[in-house]
């Protein structure tokens, strides 16, 4: 395995990510990890990630100093390059020039490292200092022209350092260069297959839960089955979930979770039919924190009143993902800056008084679908498109009423249906309906209208983190607004956003 050094960046879990893409066991720990537990753990590299932080900053992260005594290679990436440069004697400064995305990288020197690698390629940048002078025992091996450090080794020890980030996409090489570090420095094999997480995630499962009782909450969604599925196969008979049907869910998909369910887990499920009390608790609320706030409050009041009915239950199994983690701030030591705070990551386990189980913490949604398929989950369940836990609430924009959630859902059921016949379905990332509370003027036959105007937000990501809207064809486009114009009473326009994330984030609210 290879240790990945979380020194608060938000690459750090891409990097673990990019590292199991070669088939190399990854895990991700403190930067605080002494040597002592490395030489425990054995692997057969760290990887150093990036972090926002100076070198010189007080209380900027650390690592032991005795990890670079050990012999096991190190490849430091951007802040992990220039902490272990300053550390082995080189000095780090703030360039005035800081460098931001693309940048054209040069190798001087050839090295194992740089395998079929092109001489002249495309590199992702993101730093404020650099390091400006190595210590004797380092070598230069790349620069850019505004960094002559881009990579650099150590003469004697297995040490690498890369001002820029090989485990973005932007970096046209960098896989290449995660994969020579990890087969010509490291001499890892690339035996590891993601069926070996569901071994291990099982038997750790089973381990922890015991003979306990598991509670699980039920959306339908990806996430939530693959959670169910995990632990079905893990604790079987232990497992009870609950499906909350909050009236905010897409149309009959409570009705096609169920069948599935049945279809697929022989498992205790428990339907809370709660759409009155969500219509209520949402009555006149505009603003779309509050209305999360009341969601996940009358969420945690059903999933609590239906738990309480389960009896001898410890442990409460969640669908968390990193990027809910990471957008969260939560990441383990906390220097990640918070982002955005999704309801699914605050308060809901404390207050229930359960212990967690939240076996995809560490994974990707494409991660997550993979496994999915591998415990035997079928396709309309792995690859339907994510849906927040607010469900159509957050894309009702203005008031939720029940009229307007179905006026939402009919139009959403055309976006989807069409995006389905055109085949495009599984080439996006998530396509929805977003219904405004904006009125315009429209003509039908001979009259004019005065009705509400409905956005399509189709979106491409790999990882829902960084997305850009989907290229639909025109025809296709134009199939959905006509369509929904002429099908959907109270919508007299449809618009497209071609917004992408960042600046503007997927949902609407
Ligand atoms: P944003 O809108 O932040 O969405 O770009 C990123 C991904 O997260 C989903 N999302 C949520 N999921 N509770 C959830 O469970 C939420 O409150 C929430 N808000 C957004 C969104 O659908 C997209 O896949």
């Amino acid at each position: 395995r290879v240790l990945v050094l979380d020194f608060g960046s938000q690459f750090a879990q891409l990097i673990a990510r990019r590292v199991r893409e070669q088939h190399v066991y990854c895990e991700i720990v403190r930067h605080s990890i002494t040597a002592e537990r490395v030489r425990e753990l054995a692997p057969l590299g760290l990887i150093f990630s990036g972090g926002p932080a100076s070198v010189y900053a007080e209380g900027a992260p650390q690592c032991d100093p005795e990890l670079f005594e050990l012999g096991i290679p190190i490849l430091g990436i951007c802040y992990g390059m220039q902490l272990a440069c300053h550390v082995l004697g080189g000095k780090v400064e703030s360039f005035p020039s800081r460098e931001y995305g693309r940048a054209e990288w040069h190798i001087d020197k050839a090295d194992p490292l740089f395998e079929d690698v092109a001489p002249v390629s495309q590199a992702w940048m993101s730093h404020g200092d650099q390091v400006a002078n190595i210590a004797d025992d380092f070598e230069q091996l790349a620069s850019t022209s505004d960094c002559k450090f881009a990579a650099v080794k150590h003469r004697t020890r297995p040490l690498y350092g890369l001002q820029f980030h090989p485990e973005v996409t932007h970096t046209i090489e960098g896989s290449k260069l995660l994969g020579n570090f990890l087969r010509n420095i490291c001499g890892t094999t690339g035996t590891w297959q993601l069926g070996d997480f569901a071994t291990e995630t099982i038997a750790q499962i089973r381990q922890s839960v015991g003979s306990d009782r598991v509670i699980c909450g039920l959306s339908g969604g990806v996430d939530s089955s693959v959670v169910a599925a995990l632990l079905a196969e893990a604790i079987g008979p232990q497992l009870s979930c609950i499906l909350v049907d909050n009236g905010l869910l897409r149309l009959d998909e409570e009705k096609a979770v169920i069948e599935e369910f049945s279809k697929h887990f022989q498992t205790d499920l428990h339907v809370v039919k709660a759409e009155e009390q969500f219509l209520a608790a949402l009555a006149g609320v505009t603003d779309p924190q509050e209305k999360r706030r009341r969601i996940g409050h009358t969420f945690i009041d059903c999933f609590a009143g239906e738990a309480k009915r389960i009896s001898g239950a410890k442990y409460l199994a969640q669908g968390t993902l990193y990027p809910d983690v990471i957008e969260s701030g939560a990441s383990r030591d906390g220097p990640a800056d918070t982002i955005k705070l999704h309801h699914n990551v605050g308060g809901l386990p404390e207050e229930l008084g359960f212990e967690l189980v939240e076996p995809l913490r560490d994974l990707f949604k494409d991660e997550v679908r993979r496994l999915g398929l591998q415990l035997g989950l079928p396709e309309e369940i792995v690859w339907r498109h994510p849906f927040p836990g607010p469900g159509l609430a957050v894309r009702c924009l203005g008031e939720v009423t029940q009229e307007r959630l179905n006026t939402l859902r009919a139009a959403d059921a055309i976006v989807v249906g069409e995006i389905k016949a055109a085949g495009l379905y599984r080439a996006t990332s998530q396509a929805f309906a977003v219904l405004l509370p904006v009125q315009s003027v429209g003509v039908m036959g001979d009259s004019r209208t005065y009705d509400d105007a409905l956005a399509v937000r189709c979106v491409n990501t790999d990882d829902f983190m960084t997305a850009d809207w989907s290229h639909l064809p025109y025809d296709l486009l134009s199939r959905i607004s006509t369509r929904v114009i002429n099908e959907v009473k109270g919508v007299n326009r449809v618009v497209y956003d071609i917004s992408s994330k960042p600046p503007a984030t997927i949902e609407w609210e």
